[in-house]
């Protein structure tokens, strides 16, 4: 890496709906929008083999700039350092500048959005070293550093786009799940903030058997439902036994949310990661935006505010915006 074509890249990577309630930590889709740009580009002011953060903007002021505490920025070190492990350590010192497209702490992958952006250009820019499944395990570094737990199922279709299972941890091995033509997400975002530590941390450690069983059985069945096609299969198997029962309490308004989707026809409805948006999936974009409605009105009647949008779940993932 003695030479490089480029200076600067600017990429977005997209939110993610994960956890897509039977899929705990292991599920996860690209939405259309919103997301997040980070502007990576050499600094000769920076170390060789250094990263930091220039600049975070869209963030109200709230998120770290120091380097090792930014998920970005996290992830970018992640980046350096296997460089450095695979004996080809960056020559160059590198600044990257963070926008942020989506709120914090809304149950939209924003921190693996951050991460997924950074490491992609940081990797656009140094030639691609590294295959995208591999920058999936440095973007969930930055989780790591977001909220103590390098989950990958934000960062997995952040960066892959689609539909993504993580189907091991150790090593990470993501699994690219197709979905069927007619499939759409009706999303809502309540004006509210849960932190995924919080949420995290709300769970029990342990689960009973029986829990283990119907949530194995759910998520082999979503899988299945999206492979064939089978609608009916898919909404049978969107339940969640894991987080929702100790999660719903965050969230304002969310069995009545969560109603409003299934009254309107949707297959099945959860909590979006960790909260609080709340997903839905939904056969036709017509339904989708029936639905979609129905969510916001029911989050409003409550006093709080919405975002509403319905998405394809075939979204793309992490791509360059601009480079020179
Ligand atoms: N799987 C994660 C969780 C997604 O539910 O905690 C949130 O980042």
């Amino acid at each position: 890496m003695d030479e490089l074509q480029l200076s600067r890249v600017r990429a977005f990577a997209p939110a993610t709906v994960a956890n897509v309630a039977c899929g705990f930590d292991i599920f996860g889709f690209a939405v259309d929008s919103p997301g997040d740009e980070a502007t990576v580009y050499v600094d000769a002011s920076v170390p060789a083999g250094e990263a930091r953060i220039a600049s975070v903007k869209g963030d109200g002021g709230r998120l770290p700039v120091e380097v090792s505490r930014n998920t970005a920025g996290v992830a970018v070190l992640a980046l350096l350092e296997a460089l450095k492990a695979a004996d080809r350590p960056c020559r160059f010192g590198l600044s990257i500048e963070l926008e942020k497209g989506m709120p914090l702490g809304s149950g939209l992958g924003s921190s693996a959005a951050s991460a997924a952006a950074a490491v992609f250009a940081a990797n656009r820019l140094l030639g691609e070293p590294f295959a995208e499944e591999r920058l999936v395990a440095f973007a969930a570094e930055g989780e790591r550093a977001a909220c103590g737990s390098a989950h990958a199922d934000n960062a997995g279709p952040a960066l892959l786009g689609g539909f993504v299972l993580v189907r091991a941890y150790e090593p990470l091995d993501l699994v690219r799940i197709p979905v069927p033509t007619e499939l759409w997400c009706a999303l809502v975002h309540p004006h509210a903030e849960v932190s995924t530590k919080e949420a995290r941390d709300a769970l029990p450690a342990q689960y009973p058997r029986a829990t283990l069983v119907a949530q194995s059985g759910n998520s082999a069945g979503l899988v299945a439902g999206l492979f064939a096609s089978d609608y009916g299969l898919i909404g049978r198997s969107l339940v969640d036994l894991v987080a929702e029962p100790w999660r719903a309490r965050l969230i304002p308004r969310y069995a009545q949310v969560k109603e409003a989707a299934l009254v309107s026809g949707a297959l099945g409805a959860g909590i979006s990661g960790s909260g609080p948006s709340v997903f839905a999936l939904v056969r036709g974009r017509d339904t989708a935006e029936r639905c979609t409605q129905a969510m916001k009105a029911a989050v409003e009647s409550g006093g709080l505010g919405c975002d509403a949008r319905v998405s394809r779940i075939m979204g793309t993932g992490a791509r360059v915006l601009t480079e020179e």
